[in-house]
C-alpha cells in the first residue's frame, strides 16, 4: 500500500505551490490537505484527533504563523504550531516509521555574522518566530524522524495564494508604482515554485536532519525586488530605504543569508541515484 501523505497550511503560499507540484512528484499518491477548516492545530487534542483521523505516512507541515511581527501578537499560538504541533507530528512519524517535514527559517540566526551561515553554526534567534521555529527543529531532530528545512525568505508567490507583502510589492510593479526596498539585510531569497520543488525532491529521498534551502545569491530586499521590476519589465521606481526607515520596533536579524552546499550535494546525489 502506498504511504498517505498529509499537508498542513495548504492553504498558505508554500503549500499552494506544493499542491501544484505534487503530481509531478508523487503521481500515485493521494495528498490530504489540512487547512485551518479542517483543523486548526491549536490544541494538543486536535491535533492528536487529526493524527488519528487520517493516519499520515508522510507529513508536510506548512502551516504556520509566517509573519514574526504577528507571532509576536500570538506567542502561543506560535509556540503550538512551531513546536508543539512539530512535536507531535515528529512523536508519529516515529511510530510509524513515518517522515516529517519541518519548515524551519533563516530567521533561527541573530543576523549580526558577516557571510553565510552553515547548517553547524550556532543558532540564536532574535525573536519569537525564529524562537519557536528552532524549538520544532530540535524537536524533530530528537525523534530523527524527519528533515528540518531551514528556508529562507521566499517571493514570487503562486497565484490565488495567500495575500501578503508579496502581493502588494507585485501589483505596485505591475501597475508602475514607487515600490520601498530594505538596502541593509541581507537574504538568500528563493522563488515559493523551487523551494517547493526542492521539498518535494527531499521528500522523494526521504532525508532527515538537516538543510538549509536557499536560492544562490546574497539579495538585499532592494536587489531582489530590483530584479522582479526588472523580469516584469517595469518601469517602477525602487527606493533604497534603511531598515530603520522602513519598520520600526520589531526585531528583524540584519544578514541571514544562507549556505546550501549540504543541499546541493543532497540534490545532486539524488540525481546521481536515479541514473544510476
Ligand atoms: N514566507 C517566507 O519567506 C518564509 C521564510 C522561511 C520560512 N517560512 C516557513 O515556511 C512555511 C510556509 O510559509 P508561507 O509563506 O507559505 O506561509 P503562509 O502563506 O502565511 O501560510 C501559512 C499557512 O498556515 C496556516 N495557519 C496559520 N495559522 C493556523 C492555525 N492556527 N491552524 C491551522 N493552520 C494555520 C494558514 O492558514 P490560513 O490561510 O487559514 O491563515 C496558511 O495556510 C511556514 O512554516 C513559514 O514559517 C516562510
Amino acid at each position: 500500500m502506498s504511504p498517505l501523505c498529509m499537508l498542513t497550511g495548504a492553504s498558505g503560499n508554500l503549500g499552494r505551490s506544493i499542491r501544484q507540484l505534487w503530481p509531478i512528484y508523487f503521481p500515485d499518491q493521494q495528498l490530504v490537505l489540512i487547512d485551518r477548516n479542517s483543523a486548526t492545530l491549536e490544541d494538543r487534542q486536535s491535533t492528536a484527533d487529526l493524527l488519528a483521523r487520517i493516519r499520515p505516512d508522510i507529513i508536510l507541515h506548512c502551516a504556520a504563523i509566517s509573519n514574526p511581527d504577528r507571532c509576536d501578537e500570538q506567542p502561543e499560538t506560535a509556540s503550538r504550531l512551531h513546536h508543539e504541533v512539530t512535536a507531535q507530528f515528529a512523536a508519529h512519524a516515529r511510530r510509524c516509521s513515518g517522515w516529517v517535514l519541518h519548515c524551519s527559517t533563516d530567521f533561527v540566526f541573530c543576523g549580526d555574522v558577516p557571510g553565510r551561515r552553515h547548517e553547524q553554526d550556532a543558532a540564536e534567534p532574535l525573536n519569537h518566530y525564529g524562537c519557536t521555529k528552532l524549538a520544532g527543529e530540535a524537536a524533530v531532530l530528537a525523534e530523527g524522524s524527519g528533515l528540518v528545512a531551514r528556508l529562507a525568505l521566499m517571493h514570487s508567490p503562486p497565484p490565488g495564494g495567500r495575500e501578503g507583502g508579496w502581493h502588494r510589492v507585485q501589483a505596485d510593479l505591475a501597475a508602475g508604482r514607487p515600490v520601498q526596498g530594505v538596502v541593509d539585510e541581507w537574504r538568500t531569497p528563493i522563488a515559493y515554485a523551487d523551494a517547493a520543488a526542492i521539498l518535494l525532491t527531499l521528500a522523494r529521498q526521504r532525508r532527515t536532519g538537516l538543510v538549509h534551502v536557499g536560492g544562490p545569491d546574497v539579495l538585499s530586499p532592494h536587489d531582489l525586488i530590483s530584479r522582479l521590476a526588472a523580469r516584469m519589465g517595469s518601469p517602477s521606481c525602487i527606493i533604497p530605504v534603511s531598515r530603520d526607515q522602513f519598520r520600526s520596533g520589531h526585531r528583524r536579524p540584519r544578514n541571514v543569508a544562507l549556505a546550501t552546499r549540504r543541499l546541493a550535494d543532497w540534490l545532486a546525489s539524488g540525481q546521481l541515484a536515479a541514473a544510476s
